[in-house]
């Protein structure tokens, strides 16, 4: 009979690319037991189980939301994406599907996986936010500000009972997101870019240490930090001549 302990289960969302694949490789890496969930279908392995789920469609969504009740040691809401137009030019259906993305999804997932981890005093929830949810930019930016409200409010909740809740908070990363997003990044400078798998590695050396945020590199931590003492109006105006999108087509 196999003595070895069993292997902790990870859930990821978005785990077909960037940031989600990076954390993925490094979940594994340490012993994990894959759950990838993508929109796109996911090539089948051996080592780990695959669901393709649009979290934006109820039903979609409600499935992931029985296999986090099922029981997770750790849940990655990771999903997302960027609209290429600025609010009055993007339609309403596609701002509602990041709420619901952003928004929805992270708080049905988490209500699901919680109260097992709370029950074994055991595991816990990363939700990637961005440093962009620290300024008030766009509907993107407000949906990644209420991931990290939301996240830290569930944290002090969960503390006590041994559950890590933790927003993670990565500023440019070199990932399809800008692409998608059809975002001119040419002026942003080099060194302020990062790569997925230093964003995931700062996230899961943060989560270890059970920290409630985590801000990958100096230079976004700076950015939080300066957000997080200047006045709004302030913001808003230094904002407005640092916008990456295209102007309506
Ligand atoms: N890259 C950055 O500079 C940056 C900075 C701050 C925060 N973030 C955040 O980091 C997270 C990961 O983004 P990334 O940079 O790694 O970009 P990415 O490579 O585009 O990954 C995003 C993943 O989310 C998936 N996804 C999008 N919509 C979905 C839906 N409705 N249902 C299920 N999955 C969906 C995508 O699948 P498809 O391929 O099918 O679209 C993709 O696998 C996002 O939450 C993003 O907001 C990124």
């Amino acid at each position: 009979m196999s003595t070895e302990p069993p292997r902790p289960t990870a859930l990821i969302t978005g785990a077909a690319s960037g940031i989600g694949a990076a954390l993925a490789r490094l979940l594994a890496a340490q012993g994990h037991r894959l759950i990838l969930v993508d929109r796109e279908p996911l090539p089948p392995s051996s080592d780990c189980e695959t669901i393709r789920a649009d979290l934006t469609d109820p039903d979609d969504l409600a499935v992931v939301e029985d296999r986090c009740r099922s029981g997770l040691d750790l849940l990655v809401n990771n999903a997302g994406f960027g609209h290429p137009t600025r609010f009055l030019d993007t339609p309403i259906e596609a701002e509602i599907a990041m709420a619901r993305l952003h928004m929805e999804a992270v708080l049905r997932l988490t209500h699901a996986a919680l109260p097992p981890m709370l029950e074994r005093r055991s595991g816990g929830v990363v939700n990637t936010a961005s440093v962009l949810g620290f300024l008030p930019s766009s509907t993107y930016s407000a949906s990644k500000a209420w991931v990290i409200n939301f996240t830290q409010a569930t944290a002090k909740m969960t503390r006590p009972q041994g559950v890590t809740v933790m927003a993670l908070c990565p500023g440019f990363t070199r990932t399809g997101f800008h692409d998608t997003a059809r975002m001119d990044m040419t002026k942003v400078p080099g060194p302020l870019w990062m790569s997925p798998d230093e964003v995931a590695e700062k996230a899961l050396r943060d989560f270890a240490k059970r920290k409630s945020l985590s801000i990958p590199g100096w230079h976004n931590r700076l950015i939080a930090a300066v957000a997080r003492t200047l006045p709004p109006s302030l913001t808003i105006r230094l904002l407005a001549t640092t916008d990456m999108r295209e102007p309506a087509r």
